[in-house]
């Protein structure tokens, strides 16, 4: 991932439309550096009052500050408010690596800490502060813009779409029964500091095969791991590894036991992150945790849509999947994006792509070839080149398509794509390893 790109964004200016709009009412824009320790401070509790909780504490804030260095922060303030150095909206953000179809990663605008104050809502802060903040990302050349949402409701309008899904998974552990496979490596018990030192590790050399997949925002191994000064019960967690039958350490997982007092065998347990380098090490922490005792349920969020674990069990129905909508994604440079993918077969498609913020909008004539590589020529005159399928649709179409998850010729009969021949359309986009993204940030 380019440094240079990662750190002009996170100081790089303002955008002065943005600002010139807030102006207009009355507010001020402002970039707060992470050498403003008051200023972050006042920043972090506005999230946490734009999020309903409650204030964060000294210690909070101070962990806040120490997993935002990397950030990119910015706040709106409204000088003729009574706590006027307490902004009205933030809005953090940050350039990391999206995981794309072909074990490949692209740098991508993440952003996070999206909030207005309830004083201060629907009057066109966050799409001044959005709009901004994509106009500067898209003039540095970041291709992507990413995000996890609240409300599935609020940023299709903005160009996203929810481009992979997670899943969250209850299992009847009683009912279940194990029938995968039983590999020959140990499962023991660490602690959690040395799971907090291997995950990340093991995190790094997995994450670029499933597409939707993002480099672990700063704190988040701690969080997990309950690592950080601000840990809330860090007692009640687990840490276990599996290491292969030449001793090599291969996956980890973090998980919490709550007993049920009226019976001990209906108690659950709670998968907080499962890390797994190889089919053996996923199989030997999935049995471990559907074979433990005075466990009646097991919990696990953010899993994916085609959990394996699903096909390792004998009672198919023990299992229930909640399935969401979770990484959303909006194309910015579209040659970028297409071309930096990897596609499963050859073929040729003419795209013809709207966008009313505009970044994405224009005409372009994809073709891949033998070995998966896209390239892009733009898409000149009216005809389309024969025998090559036309396509038209919105920026948050191609966002959805992108990473694989949803057919196009899904999106096709829904009425929001256009296409001369979908399926044709649909193949070119389709990709074996299900998009999916196992954390919030
Ligand atoms: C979501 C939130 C940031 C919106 O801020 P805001 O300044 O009121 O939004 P704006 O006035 O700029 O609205 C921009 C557009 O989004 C729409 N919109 C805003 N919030 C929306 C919501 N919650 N659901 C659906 N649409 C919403 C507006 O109607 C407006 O639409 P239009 O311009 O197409 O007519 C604010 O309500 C908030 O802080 N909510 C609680 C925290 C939260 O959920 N943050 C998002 C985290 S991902």
């Amino acid at each position: 991932m380019p440094s240079e790109l990662a750190s002009a964004h996170h100081g790089g200016p303002l955008d002065g439309s943005a600002a010139q709009a807030l102006a207009e009412q009355g507010l001020e824009l402002r970039l707060i550096s992470s050498a403003d320790v008051e200023g972050f401070r006042e920043w972090s509790q506005a999230v946490a009052r734009g999020f309903m909780d409650g204030e964060s504490t000294t210690v909070q804030l101070e962990a806040a500050l120490e997993r935002s260095l990397r950030r990119r922060i910015v706040g709106v303030v409204d000088p003729a408010a009574p706590e006027a150095e307490r902004p009205v909206a933030t809005f953090a953000s940050w350039v990391g690596e999206l995981s794309i179809p072909g074990g490949r990663g692209i740098p991508s605008v993440a952003i996070s800490a999206v909030s207005v104050a309830p004083t201060h809502r629907r009057r066109g802060i966050l799409r001044s502060m959005m709009e901004g903040e994509l106009r500067r990302a898209d003039a540095l050349g970041v291709p992507i813009a990413m995000l996890t949402v609240s409300e599935s409701t609020i940023y299709g309008r903005f160009g996203f779409a929810a481009a992979a899904m997670s899943g969250n998974l209850t299992i009847d552990v009683r009912r279940a029964k194990w029938t995968g496979p039983r590999p020959d490596g140990r499962v023991d018990f660490i602690s959690r500091e040395r799971f907090r030192e291997l995950a990340p590790e093991l995190y790094d050399r997995v994450r670029l095969a499933t597409p939707g997949e993002i480099e672990m925002p700063e704190g988040h191994w701690d969080r997990y791991a309950g690592t950080r000064p601000d840990a809330e019960h860090p007692e009640r967690l687990r840490a276990v590894r599996y290491a292969d039958a030449s001793g090599v350490e291969r996956g980890a997982v973090l998980y919490t036991y709550r007993e049920n007092h009226d019976d001990f065998a209906r108690s659950k347990v709670r998968v907080e992150r499962l890390v797994a380098e190889t089919p053996d090490a996923y199989a030997a922490l999935w049995r471990f945790l559907l074979e433990l005792d005075l466990v009646g349920e097991l919990e696990a969020s953010l899993v994916s849509v085609q959990e394996p674990v699903l096909w390792m069990i004998e009672d198919r129905r023990a299992a229930r999947l909640w399935v969401g909508d979770h990484q959303w994604v909006r194309i910015l440079d579209v040659p970028a994006a297409l071309q930096a993918r990897r596609y499963a077969s050859p073929g040729a498609l003419a795209l013809e792509v709207t966008d009313v913020l505009g970044f994405a909008e224009g005409r372009w004539i994809l073709r891949v070839g033998e070995g998966g590589a896209g390239s892009i020529e733009p898409w000149e005159g009216e005809a389309v080149p024969d025998g090559v399928p036309a396509v038209r649709l919105g920026v948050a179409e191609l966002s959805a398509v992108y990473l694989g998850w949803v057919s196009l010729a899904t999106l096709a009969a829904a009425g929001r794509v256009q296409s001369t021949d979908a399926a044709a359309a649909a193949r070119l986009f389709s990709w074996h390893e299900t998009a999916s993204l196992s954390l919030w940030y």
